[in-house]
């Protein structure tokens, strides 16, 4: 068995784990970022500079955690992309300088992948084929897997993602940020038929998804009500906004699953958190004969054992990336 040192800081969140090659999670410290919080926000350039401030000291937690010294570990891993480019460039040039001084190999992984792979963690006899919904801050896609390394994506936002939606919606009801676990738990006993909001592209063929009207909708909705109303209603509001968001999420994922007659779906990102997706997809699912996996809720946000999770299968490949690898902010799964 081998050790996984892994690296991740794509966004706001500066994250070390380490983990060996079956899946177990040594340590995942997460260092996150209150400092946005004043900015409705994240502000790149201040979070590049305090994933500078954290990293170094979060490793040696990690190691102290684990209880591994850094010659026992036998690859270094980490997030190359999407991502904020200055934030991602702290991560890379951090396991790039390790993986050099320990003389052990570099493995680069796609954010978004290790979002999926985090499901392994938590179920490490899961393994394709499978449909996997990726839903975070800035992406929604569906994204049918073969195997580990062979996928596609079958279905994707044409503009605004679901996450992004929920912190607007937040903001919008100045409630704060991130919005999305604010909504959910806001949601909680809300009437979700209160608001009338729209169901974007609902042809039965049709396994994109698109935001931007729902987010209109949504304003329109807020700037023309009372404030009395939006106080005395703020659940009912919050619920009916949470249901037009994971509502096509929700049919779309399983009508593809059925079209392609796979019988797991994988939830992945930061709003595979919310409540009402969880439990929405698993009771449709459960009529169509489909498993739903999710990782648990701490594994569904930015962590650096995803990073590890997602390197576990390349490190046994031996699919190494050279110390001249360069990081990018190129959206979506396709680079592996
Ligand atoms: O994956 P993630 O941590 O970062 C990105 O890679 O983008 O996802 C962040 C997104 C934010 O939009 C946040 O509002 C949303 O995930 N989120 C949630 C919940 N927890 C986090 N959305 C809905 N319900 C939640 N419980
Ligand atoms: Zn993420």
């Amino acid at each position: 068995m081998s050790l996984i040192l892994a690296f991740e800081s794509s966004c706001d969140d500066t994250s070390v784990a380490i983990l060996d090659t079956e899946y177990k999670v040594l340590a995942n410290l997460i260092s996150s970022q209150p400092e946005h919080v004043n900015y409705g926000g994240v502000l790149p350039e201040l979070a590049s500079r305090l994933h500078m401030k954290n990293i170094m000291r979060l490793s040696d937690l990690a190691l102290t955690q684990a209880n591994v010294s850094l010659g026992e570990i036998d690859a270094v891993a980490v997030s190359i992309n999407p991502g904020l480019i200055g934030s991602l460039i702290v991560g890379l040039s951090f396991a790039k300088s390790l993986a050099w001084g320990l003389g052990k190999p570099l493995i680069t992984v796609n954010h978004l992948l290790s979002h999926i792979f985090a499901n392994y963690i938590d179920h490490p006899d899961l393994h394709p084929p499978f449909l996997a919904l990726v839903v975070s801050g800035g992406h929604t896609e569906l994204v049918h897997f073969k195997t580990d390394t062979d996928f596609d994506i079958v279905g994707k936002t044409l503009d605004d993602a679901a996450g992004e939606t929920f912190d607007k919606a937040a903001k919008l009801m100045n409630l704060g940020f991130p919005g999305g676990p604010i909504i959910d738990k806001l949601s909680v006993g809300g009437n979700d038929k209160f608001v009338d909001l729209p169901y974007p592209l609902p042809q039965k063929d049709n396994f994109n998804f698109s935001y931007s009207g729902l987010k209109t909708a949504i304003r329109s909705y807020i700037k023309s009500q009372d404030p009395e109303v939006l106080a005395k209603h703020q659940k009912d509001i919050a619920a009916s906004i949470q249901t037009a968001i994971v509502k096509p999420l929700i049919n779309k994922s399983i009508r593809k699953a059925q079209e392609l007659k796979i019988n797991k779906i994988l939830l992945a990102g930061g709003v595979a958190a919310n409540n009402a997706l969880r439990s929405g997809l698993v009771q449709k699912a459960k009529a169509s004969n489909i498993q739903v996996y999710y990782p648990s809720l701490k594994l569904c946000m930015d962590n650096a054992a995803m990073v590890a999770a997602a390197a576990i299968p390349k490190f046994k490949a031996g699919l190494f990336a050279g110390l001249d690898v360069n990081a990018n902010s190129i959206k979506g799964t396709r680079l592996l």
